[in-house]
């Protein structure tokens, strides 16, 4: 990924996470997307769920300087955990992921432009594209 994308991608990142209303807004949001997404998610402790999360995006901040070597060095444990074996996330779910992530972005950062918007699209594109070729062999 280009310097450029990264650094904006982190700049929003911290701008967003500045409120602490953010992730919260973001599981709001990805709850109340899908029956299916409410089920996956019916026993998680959604206080360490936000603090996982938070640091998964500076993990597929680290694997998105390395295209070859990055995913599979940052992201091996959060492909194998999401896979069909164990929790077994589907491709339609992380379109609905991606989405609460965008609104949520676009309510908490108060820079949002179409430029961020695209800039989050391509950084969680390596997480959720890893992710999803491990689907199956994880
Ligand atoms: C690139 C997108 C995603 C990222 C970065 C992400 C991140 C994470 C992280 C960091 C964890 C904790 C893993 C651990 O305990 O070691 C987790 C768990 C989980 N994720 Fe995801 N996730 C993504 C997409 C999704 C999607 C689309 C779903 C669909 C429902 C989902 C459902 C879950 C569930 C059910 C858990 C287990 C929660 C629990 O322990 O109760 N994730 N995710």
């Amino acid at each position: 990924m280009d310097e450029k994308t990264i650094e904006l991608f982190e700049q929003s990142l911290r701008r967003c996470d500045a409120n602490p209303e953010f992730l919260d807004f973001f599981y709001e949001r990805f709850l109340a997307s899908s029956p299916k997404v409410r089920k996956k998610l019916a026993n998680t402790d959604f206080h360490r769920q936000k603090r996982l999360l938070r640091a998964s995006f500076y993990l597929i901040l680290l694997a998105s300087e390395d295209p070859q070597n990055g995913p599979a060095r940052y992201l091996s444990h959060l492909a194998a955990r999401h896979s069909a074996k164990d929790l077994d996330v589907g491709t339609e779910l992380y379109d609905l992921w991606l989405d609460s992530l965008l609104e949520s972005v676009e309510k908490y950062d108060p820079e949002y432009s179409p430029e961020i918007e695209e800039v989050w699209e391509k950084m969680m594109g390596v997480g959720i594209d890893f992710l999803l070729s491990r689907y199956h062999h994880s």
